[in-house]
């Protein structure tokens, strides 16, 4: 770890104008987190807390952050994924004192450095997507995690399986909140975020009509159901694989073929992995594919889509549009990989839009708020959003939309919880 701390590292600081332009448009369209900066901007609950974060670096990321700088606290900020950071925006953040570690096409060594940076900073909180940060902090930097760190959150469904699998094996040294757990998180920016995101990435980076084409989905969790929908509603013949029987008879019942990929690889257009596995699309997958298929992967890793197993059957990919390299098999069928496998949401479009990231983000806050005032508390385990939490930002949502609901009578709340009420 250096002794001299750097202000940042990024790209291009003269980026910045860019990404304030950027920033601006996001928050004009984030009117929850807006609230909390107003609020808590006179109160700033996070004074004298240091958080460290490692999540993707776009336009939203960055209202998050300035609403927790705004809210007193100190923050240091890397990306967490090699591909997904928007330079202009990194710019913008540096440029107004954040001290953030990210370019777009960093290479694994320099991704873990960036963390250290954060990590010597001495952070109280901590911020994952996906849980680098936290594996980072308990493998390099474990007197850290044991005594400055007093908690964390976690962001994605993949960080929060590993963090639960942590817990029960007893490592996890400081306790984390399940941000991805809450209802106004997984069902909105999982569903609505990644679906529209996933499809906008694979627009940029083919221009291909979706209607008509053989749109394989691998994995019916939250994720894939909302990539399946939207393609779906593009007019695309929606082909899901699958490994939980539940799933799978969702998929169905929504509509969908559903088969094994062996059977799929042999049909489809396009194929999107949405199922935070490896090994999903490997050898006799690539072997068996159409010309002119399309595959990328909308998962957290990008060990979806076996690479290595493409480059043994086709040599190196070359690049023939951004984020769209052609591979050419022996026989001479050409297949185009996006984004290098890695989530195509994020390298190839800008994520989930804004509008979706309000709630998440939301939750954020709310969490580490949380997280400060009870963290020291509470033993090292994986702690979900409460139900009133969750309902809250609902709420502020709908009334920044306009939009009215119905409240239950006392009378209708009694019947609710009256067991003797019968027929
Ligand atoms: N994850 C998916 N979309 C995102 C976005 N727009 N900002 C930050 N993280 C994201």
């Amino acid at each position: 770890m250096s002794t001299k701390q750097m202000e940042h590292k990024v790209a291009d600081l003269s980026l910045a104008p860019a990404g304030r332009e950027k920033i601006q448009w996001a928050e004009s369209r984030m009117p929850v987190l807006m609230a909390l900066r107003e609020k808590y901007g006179q109160t700033r609950p996070f004074a004298g807390f240091r958080i460290a974060g490692c999540l993707h670096v776009t336009k939203e990321t960055a209202v998050l952050v300035e609403t927790l700088v705004a809210a007193g606290a100190e923050v240091a900020w890397s990306g967490c994924n090699p591909l997904s950071t928007q330079d202009d925006v990194a710019a913008a953040l540096a440029a107004g004192g954040v001290p953030i570690f990210a370019w777009h096409g960093m290479n694994t060594a320099e991704f873990y450095w960036a963390i250290d940076e954060c990590l010597g900073r001495r952070p109280n909180l901590t911020l994952d997507d996906g849980a680098d940060l936290i594996f980072s902090a308990h493998a390099r930097h474990k007197e850290l995690a044991k005594t400055s760190i007093i908690a964390g959150t976690e962001e994605t469904t993949t960080g929060v399986h590993r963090l639960r699998a942590m817990a029960e094996d007893g490592k996890l040294l400081y306790p984390v909140v399940a941000v991805n757990d809450a209802e106004t998180k997984w069902d909105f920016d999982n569903v609505y975020g990644t679906g529209q995101s996933s499809i906008d990435g694979i627009l940029r980076a083919t221009s291909i009509l979706l209607a008509g084409k053989n749109f394989v989905v691998a994995g019916y969790g939250h994720c894939g159901r909302g990539v399946a929908m939207r393609a779906a509603g593009m007019g695309a013949n929606v082909i899901v694989t699958e490994v939980k029987p539940t799933a799978a008879l969702k998929a169905i019942l929504d509509g969908h073929r559903v088969m094994t990929m062996d059977e799929a690889a042999a049909l489809g257009d396009v194929f999107i992995t949405a199922t935070g596995m490896k090994d999903v699309i490997v050898a006799r997958h690539f072997a068996a594919m159409k010309d002119g298929a399309v595959i990328c992967n909308t998962g957290h890793y990008d060990c979806e889509i076996k690479i290595d197993d493409l480059t043994a059957l086709a040599g190196a990919g070359r690049a023939i549009r951004p984020n769209n390299e052609q591979y050419t098999l022996p026989d001479g069928r050409r297949v185009f990989l996006l984004a290098k496998g890695r989530l195509v949401n994020l390298a190839a479009a800008e994520g989930h839009p804004s509008e979706v990231m309000d709630m998440s983000f939301a939750n954020q806050f709310h969490a580490l708020l949380w997280m400060s005032r009870e963290g020291k508390d509470l033993a090292p385990a994986v702690y979900d959003i409460t139900e009133e939490q969750d309902q809250e930002i609902a709420a502020l949502k709908l009334e920044t939309m306009g939009r009215r609901i119905d409240t239950l009578t006392p009378d209708q709340v009694a019947y609710a919880r009256d067991y003797a009420a019968g027929t």
